[in-house]
């Protein structure tokens, strides 16, 4: 009898041992994520910034082929954490692409940013090139990481990603909508006299000035419809100005902007490595979803730890789903310029 009790005892707490080992395993593989970002200009150092301020990766590395400027962005970040209180680890590389091995999520900014008076689409042929070397190299060392495509005309960028990289369509994603709807959430909040954060709102479609599309007939404050707030000349007012949200900023600045940019790929990175299911706006690969095929193109996904898990069916109606189609005509002929 009592040996039965000693081997009853034994067997539970081995047991509670190996449940203790899962969990702390678990936690370990939380804690030990490896975010890489290549291209350490204002939008790459920008997301090194915000990954690091939310302190959720244990590493990031940023990458840049101008000598000793990955590593001088982030050495400055690093003087800020004792400062901003995070723990990741942030350290800089000249174009040593070993230094990303085994990254969880790379994020691509690399290529030219847009001037004033330029549309993205004027960038494809200088950043075609230049992507696809990136993604070659990142692939080398991190064949399972998550690719978050920054790099503009980013529709027609993850397009090339996908279809050169042979890599499982749910690990590449286009950052694009999640930046869109952050604009749109604002101008809606400028309109309403709200917070930001009270508005909820999506925009699907092209990354681009002409193809975006705000879908102000869903979007709520506080889950009321803004149309019971703002009448429709002041709705197409905001759907105006979130479409040149960015270009507005590249005529202000002199360069494309980078606060926003940088704010949104950090949500949706944070997303797929705390593997939280966010529902947020990105270019993925259709695949018969919303009638299109072969193309990347905005629209509502789910964001964990595979990537994009699952493409989300919106109820759009006749005007709209004109619009998706316009839209995805437009794309279609960018990505025929590859
Ligand atoms: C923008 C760039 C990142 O919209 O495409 O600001």
């Amino acid at each position: 009898m009592h040996k039965k009790y000693v081997v009853f005892f034994r067997i539970c707490r081995e047991f509670l041992l190996g449940v203790l080992t899962l969990y702390k395993s678990k936690k370990i593989k939380q804690n030990m994520s490896k975010v890489s970002i290549i291209g350490a200009g204002n939008v790459g150092a920008s997301c090194a910034e915000y990954i690091a301020m939310k302190n959720f990766a244990a590493e990031v590395v940023l990458l840049d082929i101008k000598e000793n400027f990955a590593e001088g962005k982030a050495l400055d970040l690093m003087q800020t954490a004792a400062l901003n209180g995070f723990d990741t680890r942030i350290s800089g590389s000249t174009n040593d692409y070993s230094k990303t091995a085994n990254s969880d999520v790379i994020v691509i900014t690399s290529g030219i940013p847009r001037k004033p008076g330029m549309t993205r689409e004027e960038l494809i042929g200088i950043n075609a090139g230049i992507v696809k070397t990136v993604m070659e190299n990142c692939m080398q060392h991190s064949p399972n990481a998550v690719i978050v495509i920054v790099s503009n005309p980013m529709d027609t960028m993850t397009y090339l990603a996908k279809t050169t990289s042979g890599l499982a369509k749910n690990r590449i994603i286009g950052m694009g909508g999640a930046l869109d709807s952050a604009r749109f959430k604002y101008y809606l909040s400028t309109a309403l006299g709200c917070p930001a954060s009270d508005v909820d709102g999506m925009v699907i479609g092209g990354h681009g000035d002409t193809t975006m599309i705000p879908l102000t007939r869903m979007a709520s404050y506080k889950g009321v419809p803004v149309s019971n707030f703002l009448s429709a000349d002041v709705l197409d007012k905001v759907k105006a100005d979130t479409m040149v949200g960015g270009a507005t900023l590249t005529g202000m600045l002199g360069t494309s902007a980078w606060y926003a940019p940088g704010a949104a790929v950090s949500v949706l990175v944070q997303s797929i490595v705390c593997d939280q299911k966010k529902m947020m706006p990105c270019c993925v690969a259709l695949d018969g979803e919303y009638g299109q095929s072969d193309i990347c193109i905005g629209v509502p996904v789910i964001l964990g730890k595979n990537g994009w898990e699952k493409i989300v069916a919106l109820d759009l109606n006749d005007s709209e789903k004109a619009e998706f189609e316009k839209s995805a005509a437009a794309v279609r002929s960018m990505n025929s310029a590859l």
